[in-house]
């Protein structure tokens, strides 16, 4: 298993590209299944759960077909030969699940496994199942499978979602493309790869409207058209790589970043101090000397603060000035990065979903473990400031999120370098 060696090196100075959206290409990817024509996706991002996705819809039947080294995706799904999404691979990712209301809504069958838990919750698909419920499917649950039917094509329903979930929001929206008569998503997810999503369905001959507020309604159509869509930037990858310069010190410019995708976020880091400017080709973030304010910071579903930043946003308030209390509101066990960030000297006193991060002056680095992939990427961030080498294991939690970490943060000056096989 491979390791990032990462030694605290000083300001950051240079421009950071940011790539398309994994948690956009992960559901755009299965409305491939939506139409017989082809479907092509640009500024795809290189990851290994874009290529995980791959897998799984080659397994239905599907011709995916990656070019121009990974960021442009042709796929096809004119002859879809298997309607089972087997466990081996979705338990490898738990978006394999958003296959099921594409798959339903297409050819009225599916049978999907149940994706499991992951190291930060249950994270369980109950709303999905209900959602396709209300359009009229029958669904039986057995042997770690979901069986689904739906023998004269969805209805058009009501779904009313008791929270949000962005995971659910997409298979309905997906499944209700296709279904007979209207139907209303209410506190739907708001989340940007939403839009991005309608956004794409659209192009397909979709009839959405509402995609980025709570309530979403779809007039279901016979079938649709073909089409090419640009994933949208990734916000994660943008928030994470604009808190490199935060935490280090220099200035950074992130290409193709947009503060309309991150507004909470800004309002956390202008709040600690740190500078955020809109240019030409993106946003500039800088950080002068002195110490960053401690912030409080509480995760919700957009336009909230994001539970995926979380943890990128501990690694910088270790070195806070003043105490700052993080809420974890969306996960049930996304702490795990701090028991790393307390061995490199961070103090976090963690008490159900809420940890208290008192800041110390600097970090001291150490061997670290990688336990899933937003807590991977918010120890190399510690690690840049931290004095002395950080070594970051089990990174390939990392590399489902992040193309290429190592080099994009080497090209601002961090010393950062990847070693193979420990
Ligand atoms: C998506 O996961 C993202 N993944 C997650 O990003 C992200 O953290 C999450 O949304 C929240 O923004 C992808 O888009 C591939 P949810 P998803 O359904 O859809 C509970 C990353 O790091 N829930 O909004 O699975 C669930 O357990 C990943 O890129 C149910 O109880 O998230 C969680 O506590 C991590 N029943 C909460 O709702 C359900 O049927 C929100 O989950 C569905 C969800």
């Amino acid at each position: 298993m491979d390791s990032i060696i990462v030694t605290g090196n000083g300001p950051l100075k240079g421009q950071i590209p940011i790539a398309g959206a994994k948690n956009a290409c992960l559901t755009l990817m299965p409305a491939t299944l939506l139409s017989e024509e082809p479907l092509t996706l640009t500024n795809a991002p290189r990851l290994s759960d874009i290529r995980t996705m791959t897998q799984l819809l080659q397994s239905l039947g599907a011709e995916v077909t990656s070019m121009q080294d990974g960021k442009v995706l042709a796929m096809s799904s004119h002859d879809i030969h298997n309607h089972t999404a087997d466990y081996d691979i979705v338990r490898k990712m738990r978006a394999s699940i958003l296959v099921l209301g594409p798959m339903l809504a297409r050819d009225g069958h599916a049978v999907v496994s149940l994706p499991g838990g992951c190291a930060i919750g249950a994270r369980p698909v109950d709303l999905h199942l209900k959602a396709l419920e209300a359009m009229g499917a029958e669904l039986d649950l057995r042997e770690g499978y979901v069986h689904a039917k739906a023998p004269g094509g969805l209805k058009g329903g009501i779904v009313d979602f008791p929270f949000v979930s962005v995971g659910a929001t997409e298979n309905a929206l997906m499944a209700a493309t296709l279904a007979k008569g209207t139907t209303v998503l209410k506190n739907a997810a708001r989340e940007p790869e939403i839009v991005d999503l309608a956004q794409c369905l659209r192009k397909m001959g979709a009839q959405i409207e509402g995609e980025g507020t709570s309530t979403i309604t779809i007039q279901g159509v016979d079938r649709l058209h073909g089409a090419t869509h640009p994933v949208v930037t990734d916000r994660i990858e943008l928030g994470t790589y604009m808190l490199a310069p935060a935490i280090c010190g220099g200035e950074v410019e992130l290409l193709g970043g947009r503060i309309d995708l991150v507004g909470a976020f800004c309002e956390k880091l202008d709040a600690a101090g740190i500078g955020i400017e809109e240019t030409a080709l993106g946003l500039k973030v800088t950080r002068g000397n002195g110490r960053v304010r401690a912030v409080d910071v509480t995760t919700e579903p957009f336009p909230g603060f994001p539970t995926d930043l979380q943890a990128q946003m501990m690694a910088l308030l270790c070195t806070a000035e003043g105490v700052s209390v993080l809420e974890e509101k969306i996960f049930e066990n996304r702490f795990m990065h701090a028991p790393e960030l307390m061995r490199m000297g961070a103090k976090i006193d963690v008490h159900g979903g809420t940890a208290r991060v008192t800041g110390v002056d600097r970090l001291k680095g150490a061997p670290v473990m990688a336990t899933d992939l937003r807590a991977s990427v918010s120890l190399i961030l510690a690690g840049l400031a931290a004095e002395g080498e950080t070594i970051v294991n089990r990174v390939y939690h990392l590399d489902r999120g992040y193309e290429r970490v190592e080099e994009k943060l080497g090209a601002v000056g961090a010393r950062i370098e990847r070693v193979s096989g420990r």
